[in-house]
């Protein structure tokens, strides 16, 4: 089974030059190819890896008006609370170049959980029936640009956790938890459906302690039943490119070395 391209580097310097060629680089084909970006973040280390964008020659060659920034998983906390991932992504790079982004995030902390899910799912739907989000060539999904993942050392990715329901779900692009493992627990999160339907992937992973994460989802192994629910070995795009970036120690246990 082809698990992408996977790009070990010596150092995080080197993993986020490569991050931010390879962003800056789908920018472009993007926007010539159909006028925007849709870019979907996450939180994490991963805004700080693609700090460079905001740095020369990036923050002038990257055309930033032609953006749509999407989250993979949103927190349900209003978006000045630490917690926010969208106050994360704000602070650290879109406020950052001359141009702020368009955003696309439907939450607040006046919404449940379930209202949110619906909320930014419609929010979606709309932009995808005026055509500045791609339509997925054979599902109804959006075909989203580039969605950036990064993985927690218990392989998960979005807010799609291990053994959650969430990772079944397939009619949603968008769904909700109230009982997320990590806090907070109210959650907001694509779905595989969505995150599988994209034209590129991206998962970002770095440290030892994402080593054997690293390993259980890209290696080629005989698996007990069940533990398929590994949910960065979910990520597969049926349509797209799939490319994990990662420094030496989160490789460290891959069958290549
Ligand atoms: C969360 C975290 C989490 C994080 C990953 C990878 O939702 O609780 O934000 O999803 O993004 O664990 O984070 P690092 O790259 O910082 O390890």
């Amino acid at each position: 089974k082809d698990r992408g391209e996977i790009r070990v580097h010596e150092n995080l310097e080197e993993l986020s030059i490569d991050l931010v060629d390879y962003i800056a680089e789908i920018s472009e084909a993007s926007i010539k190819d159909h006028g925007a970006f849709c870019i979907v973040l996450s939180g994490g280390s991963l805004i700080s890896l693609m700090g460079k964008l905001t740095e020369p020659p990036y923050n002038k060659i990257v055309d930033w008006a032609k953006w749509y920034v999407f989250w993979a998983d949103e927190r349900v906390v209003a978006k000045s609370h630490d917690d926010s991932n969208y106050k994360l992504a704000k602070d650290n790079l879109l406020s950052k170049v001359n141009v702020f982004p368009r955003h696309i995030c439907s939450i607040n902390d006046t919404v449940s959980a379930e209202e949110a899910a619906t909320e930014y799912e419609f929010a979606i739907r709309q932009m995808v029936r005026t055509r500045t989000v791609t339509a997925s060539d054979n599902s109804d999904c959006p075909k989203f640009d580039l969605i950036l993942l990064g993985m927690g050392s218990d392989g998960h990715v979005a807010s799609l956790f291990p053994n959650h329901p969430a990772l079944e779900v397939k009619n949603d692009w968008v769904t909700f938890l109230t009982d997320s493992p990590k806090p907070p627990p109210e959650r907001i999160t694509f779905t595989f459906p969505v995150i599988n339907s994209a034209a590129n992937v991206v998962v970002v992973a770095t440290g030892e302690s994402k080593a054997n994460a690293i390993h259980l989802a890209i290696d080629d192994l005989t698996l007990p039943d069940g533990s398929f629910s590994l949910p960065a070995r979910l990520v597969h795009p049926s349509n797209g490119n799939l490319i994990w970036f990662m420094d030496k120690q989160a490789g460290s246990e891959l069958d290549m070395f």
